[in-house]
Order: C-alpha cells, then structure tokens, then sequence
C-alpha cells in the first residue's frame, strides 16, 4: 500500500506537459488488435491501466513492449480470444477488446469488466449492439460469451451516448461485411482520436463527435504510427489544483476546445484564463467565488471525469454550489473524506449541496476512486497543516508521474510506501 504526505499552503507556479489521454490510449490499443501489422502509440503515459491493458494483450498473444515512451504492438501471434477474469476486474477498458476479439476471432470470452467503483457500469449497450452485428451472446457465471459466423455492417441505436458502447461497436464494425451506422454516439474527443487511429491504419470511419458514426466495412488493416490527444482530464486536474492553491501555471500540450465547460466555470469562479494554441495559463490569486449550479453531461457538457475535483474546488469557495452528477449512481465516494477535512457539503440523490469554507483543514483521508482521489489530493495541497492520502493505487491507475508533476509545481507531496 502507498500513501501521499502532503504539506499544503503553497501557491503553484510553472509549466506542467499534459500526457496523452488514457482514454484514448485505452481503446486505441485494444483496435490494435484488429490487425497484423506492426504499429507504434506514441508518447503513452506509465499509468496502471496501460500497463493492465499491455498485460491483457499479451495474454492475447499479441507482443507488446514499451520503447521509451512509446508502445510498439505486434498483434500476428495473437492466438487466444478469452481475455483474462483476474485483468477484466481490473479494468473498465478490458470490456472494449470484445469488438477487436470478436473481430479477429468470431468468439470471445470476457468476465464483467471492472474498474471505478462509481456505479453499477451496464454493458448492456455495448452487447446490443454486437448482437445487431451478428453476434451471438450467451452470459453465465460472471462470463460474456461471444461468437459469429461473420460480421454484418448494420444500424445501431445508442439508447445512451456510452462512450465504450461506441467504441466497442466501432471497433466490430471496422472489418464487418458492410456498413455499419452508430446512432446517438458519444461525441467525446477520444471517440474522434479513435477515428483517426482506425482510419490511419486503413479503416473508412467518419462522423465521431456528430453524434452519428459511419463505418465501411473493410478486408485488411496495415500498420503505423499514431500520437494520440493530450489528456482533457489530467490538464483540467492541474488547472484546478492551481485554482485552488493559487498562483499561477501554466499547461502546455493541451487542447483548450476540449476544455471549454471546465474553462467557462473557472473563469465563472474568478480564475483569469488564457488559452493559445496548445497552451493554457490559470492564474489565481485571492479567494474565488463559487458557481452556484454545475451540472455533469455527456460531451461537450461538463464532464463527470471533473465532477470531483470542481466539488473540492467549491467548498473553499465565497458562497454555495449545487454540483449535479448525471451520468454515474455513486461518484460522491470522495466526499465523506472532504468532510474530514472541514467541508461543508451534504448529497442528497445525485447532487452535492455545498456551502463554501475558508480553507480546508489537513487530516488523514482515502482515495476510494481515480478521479475522488485525485480531488483528495487538490484538497491537501490547498489545505492548511499536513495531510495524508492512503490508497493511492487508485490514482495510479490514470495519473502518471503525479507527485512529480505537482512537486514541480511547488506542491509539498511525498509518495511513502507503508
Ligand atoms: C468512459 O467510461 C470513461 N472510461 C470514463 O472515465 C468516463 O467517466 C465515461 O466514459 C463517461 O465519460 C474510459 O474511457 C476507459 P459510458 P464508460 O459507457 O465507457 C451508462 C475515468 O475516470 N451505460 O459513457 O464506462 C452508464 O451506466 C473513467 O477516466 C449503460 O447504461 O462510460 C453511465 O451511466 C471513469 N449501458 C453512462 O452510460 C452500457 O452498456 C455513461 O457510461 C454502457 C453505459
């Protein structure tokens, strides 16, 4: 078990170089799949899930082996289609390799994928919509089973804009008899990143970020090279820590168009903001004043990824706020450790009601999730007195280099192995 001493009071300063988004890597490796030919993911981030997904492709028979920072995969061995129980659990993504496998193989077997625990996380959409393709599915003892004859191209509509839904269909589309026509898609940015890696590597997709995804059928993929998005939600993560501590940073490598809900309630917040090209500086100075409704949505509406961290933003602000989370039933694990540290914040159903404090207070608090306890840790940053964060695996799994990062910045954090 490791944990996080953080000394907080301090104002962040500099420059932090944001790194490609984990959930466009994450379904981007698993299209990796879809052909034999070598291809080369780019600048991949060293974070738990990667090394999880790396892990799982290897299980596959697939070779897949960092090189510095990139990720070079070799999918012509891969020679089974059941994905490993013990790795599923582990996480969401592994439920995305069904449309590559499935693809590849015509059979697949995966247990319930798992991941954050911040509700009950269906797979309902994403089986629909296989079985529209041709597949047949039969689900026991914890097992999805899959298998087909062939692929057919068909229409599909989405009951909900599921990102992974979308991008598990497209990935069994890709190389289906056909075409296939995704309607109510995700439109996030990495549903288009995932667009842009099939079609480098010979596939015929358009529409991602519509709303409606196209997919041509095709026989043969090739190989290549591809740098996936910057990562929305690790930039957002620093630009609210440096709301919160004060100061000023600023993010290079980023995409200022994929942030602008989060970008509109800082600056609504009194954060004076400036975004150029791929750079964005926050800068922060006395204490903020809180934005009364924020409310989560599919993209491009606020994102949920940031639900917890722009709550912890909240409570040390001048007023009240009403954070509304829309698309999970139990993201609000974080907040009883907020209250450990003077929040003032009660939930009712899926809103948090939050009533601003001065500062917070250092204590002893447990991340339980990946974005709760990234939010834990702005919150001893910019508390008074010593905190520290336990269960910091949790954090791992989609932040890479973290305490560095924020230790550059001038954040008091240590990581202690315990
Ligand atoms: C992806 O999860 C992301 N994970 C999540 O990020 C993100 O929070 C989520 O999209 C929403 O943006 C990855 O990309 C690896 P969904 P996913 O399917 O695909 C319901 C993080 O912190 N639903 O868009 O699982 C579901 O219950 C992670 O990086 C069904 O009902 O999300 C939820 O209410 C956490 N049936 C809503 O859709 C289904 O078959 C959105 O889920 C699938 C989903």
């Amino acid at each position: 078990m490791e944990k996080y001493i953080i000394n907080g009071g301090n104002r962040l300063y500099g420059k932090v170089a944001i790194q490609t988004a984990k959930n466009s890597v994450l379904p981007i490796l698993a299209a990796a799949v879809l052909t034999d030919e070598e291809v080369c993911i780019k600048n991949v981030p060293h974070i738990t899930d990667v090394k999880n997904m790396v892990k799982i492709l290897s299980c596959l028979g697939c070779k897949a082996v960092f090189q510095g920072e990139n990720l070079i995969i070799n999918s012509s061995s891969a020679d089974c289609f059941e994905i490993p129980s013990a790795l599923a659990h582990e996480l969401r993504s592994s439920v995305f390799l069904l449309g590559s496998v499935i693809s590849r193989f015509k059979s697949a077997k995966i247990a319930y994928p798992g991941g954050c625990d911040i509700g009950l996380r269906p797979v309902d959409l994403h089986l629909t919509g296989l079985k529209r393709l041709g597949v047949d599915i039969t689900e026991s003892n914890g097992y999805i089973l899959c298998k087909c004859d062939k692929l057919s191209g068909n229409e599909i509509m989405l009951d909900c804009p599921s990102v992974g839904a979308t991008e598990n269909i497209m990935l069994a589309a890709v190389k289906a008899e056909g075409e296939t026509i995704i309607k109510n898609a995700a439109r996030e940015p990495e549903i288009e990143d995932l667009q842009r890696f099939l079609n480098c590597i010979g596939a015929r997709v358009s529409g991602a970020g519509s709303g409606t995804v196209v997919v041509e059928g095709v026989e043969k993929l090739s190989g290549g090279e591809f740098v996936p998005i910057p990562d929305r939600i690790e930039a957002g993560t620093f630009l609210v820590a440096a709301a919160m501590c004060g100061g000023e940073v600023e993010l290079e490598r980023v995409c200022p168009e994929n942030l602008s809900s989060l970008l509109h309630k800082l600056r609504e917040n009194g954060c004076k903001i400036y975004a150029n090209g791929d750079k964005i500086i926050l800068q922060s100075g006395k204490r903020l004043t809180s934005v009364k409704s924020i409310e989560t949505q599919p993209y491009p509406g606020f994102p949920t990824d940031l639900q917890a961290q722009i709550t912890a933003l909240s409570c040390i602000c001048k007023g009240q706020s009403i954070i509304t989370e829309n698309l999970f039933e139990t993201r609000f694990k974080y907040v009883p450790e907020l209250r450990k540290m003077g929040a003032d914040i009660t939930v009712i159903n899926r809103s948090a009601f939050v009533r601003g404090v001065e500062k917070f207070k250092g204590a002893t608090v447990i991340a339980h999730d990946l974005r709760g306890g990234a939010a834990l840790v702005l919150a001893a940053l910019a508390a008074e007195g010593r905190s520290e964060v336990l269960d910091i695996s949790h954090i791992d799994r989609g932040y890479g280099a973290f305490e560095f990062k924020l230790r550059a910045l001038g954040g008091d954090i240590v990581r202690i192995v315990v």
